[in-house]
């Protein structure tokens, strides 16, 4: 199936097309053309994405990004062997994702082809299938740990397109934390690669943690995650300590990775444990999943779990792109044909796993 997929649910203006071959939970996929446009540098003076300016910079690139990949695959006089448009549906700002389903609407009527919306949250799921480091078959039952700007979230997958939320964050998200503890250290946007930086550099200065931040909710019983107070505590030790010096910013960023890591890893472990199914899979997805010591910490876990296989999407996957999201419309074209053209697609920037 070849498939042309749209993604614009945040900053990131994504088009790929695809050829996927095989079984759903073990595609082939060929990446015929792929482009990307981050907007990021752009919301970097609010310090996080302004939806309106989102909406205007997809509109100004989607044509152009979209005549880069059919370029790209040798595909911009041929567009006849396209099978199917995946477009991202939601969750995600809504001025964004509307830019993206008109303009695959639009696309579909003019090519007469299908058009499929996807969730995106299935693409950072599926985006583990494409070139990852484990196997890409994806052996069910299994439990998703996703980390993103928008989303902390654990989900039981026992079959595919059957999901469960077994726990998810009450306040921010990890990447959020991330996005605004880097703010307060005056690194630019998105925050998790300059902290994770930071970190790394305090990690080969000084063998031990200098200061300690709490891990909130991470004795609580469910699986649930709160990272607002951590946030807080950070804004409150800065607060105490007046200007600092960039090696003690790197000792902060180090303290706060050490203890979102801590509790990420707790609560996986917990729903591990805890599950009635026996997990066969622990996937690991969204930007968070980008980060390096994040997915350290997740490889120990073979140590407790050697039957678990691990799953992580390789680093040009884990942040937003719409390779992921081609892959979902495949799935979802394969488990679900009736939702191809099933009337006008909708924006719901807060979709969730139904
Ligand atoms: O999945 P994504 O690209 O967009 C959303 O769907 O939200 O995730 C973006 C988030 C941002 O908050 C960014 O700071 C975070 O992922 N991120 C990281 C790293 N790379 C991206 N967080 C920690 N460490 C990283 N290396
Ligand atoms: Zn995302």
């Amino acid at each position: 199936m070849r498939i042309l997929s749209i993604e614009t649910s945040c900053d990131e203006t994504a088009v790929a097309l695809l050829e996927v071959t095989g079984e759903v939970n073990q595609p082939e996929v060929k990446i015929l053309g792929n482009t990307l446009y981050s907007q990021a540098k752009l919301h970097e003076e609010y310090g996080g994405v302004y939806p309106n300016l989102a909406k205007r910079e997809h509109e100004k690139n989607l044509p152009i990004l979209l005549q880069n990949t059919l370029k790209e695959a040798g595909f911009d006089r041929n567009y006849g062997s396209i099978d199917l448009i995946a477009v991202t549906a939601g969750p995600g700002l809504e001025p964004a994702l509307w830019t993206g389903i008109t303009f695959a609407e639009k696309l579909g009527k003019d090519w007469g082809k299908p058009v499929m919306p996807v969730n995106h949250m299935e693409g950072h799921i599926f985006s583990v299938l494409c070139g990852g480091e484990s196997s890409a078959e994806l052996k069910l039952p299994a439990l998703a740990l996703l980390v993103s700007g928008g989303h902390t979230e654990l989900v039981q997958i026992s079959e595919l397109g059957t999901y469960k939320i077994l726990g998810k964050t009450l306040d921010d998200a990890v990447g959020e934390a991330f996005d605004k503890v880097a703010r307060m250290l005056g690194l630019p946007y998105p925050g998790g690669p300059q902290i994770s930086y930071l970190a790394e550099l305090d990690r080969q200065k000084n063998a031990k943690s200098l200061i300690d931040f709490p891990r909130p909710m991470i004795h609580s019983k469910n699986l649930d995650f709160s990272f607002s107070g951590l946030k807080t505590a950070v804004l409150y030790y800065l607060k105490s300590q007046g200007e600092i010096s960039d090696e003690h910013k790197a000792s902060v960023a180090r303290a706060f990775e050490d203890a979102v890591i801590e509790v990420l890893i707790n609560k996986t472990r917990k729903a591990l444990e805890q599950s009635e199914l026996d997990f066969k899979t622990l996937i690991v997805a969204g930007g968070v999943a980008a980060n390096s010591k994040l997915r350290e910490a997740v490889a120990g876990l073979r140590l407790e779990f050697p039957e678990l296989s691990i799953s992580f999407p390789i680093k040009l996957l884990a942040t937003d792109n719409a390779i992921m999201i081609g892959l979902a419309g495949f799935i979802e074209a394969t488990l679900h044909p009736e939702k191809m053209n099933a009337g006008p697609i909708k924006a719901q920037g807060n979709l969730s796993f139904s």
